[in-house]
């Protein structure tokens, strides 16, 4: 592109299992043409695709079922029994 080294680069973090931050304002153009504008200064674009709002997120990312940790007891699983016998 040019003139790229007249402004500094956009910065877009990426969030683990979310959205897309992007420094505002920012034009999103979708696959069928449409224009989506936000003048926000942080915008959290949706990568999931679980947004009603998308291209933006809307916190739908986090209803997904979350992994189970080792310390957690799974249920069901009998708890093991000490000092009996
Ligand atoms: S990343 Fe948040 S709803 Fe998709």
């Amino acid at each position: 592109m040019s003139g790229s080294a007249d402004r500094a680069a956009t910065r877009v973090v990426v969030v683990p299992g979310g959205p897309l931050l992007v420094e505002g304002p920012v034009e999103v153009v979708l696959p069928d043409g449409t224009v989506r504008f936000c003048d926000r200064p942080v915008v959290a674009l949706c990568a999931c695709r679980r947004s009603r709002r998308y291209p933006f997120c809307d916190t739908s990312h986090r209803r997904r079922a979350r992994p189970e940790r080792a310390s957690e007891p799974v249920v069901g699983q009998a708890e093991p029994v000490v000092g009996q016998g």
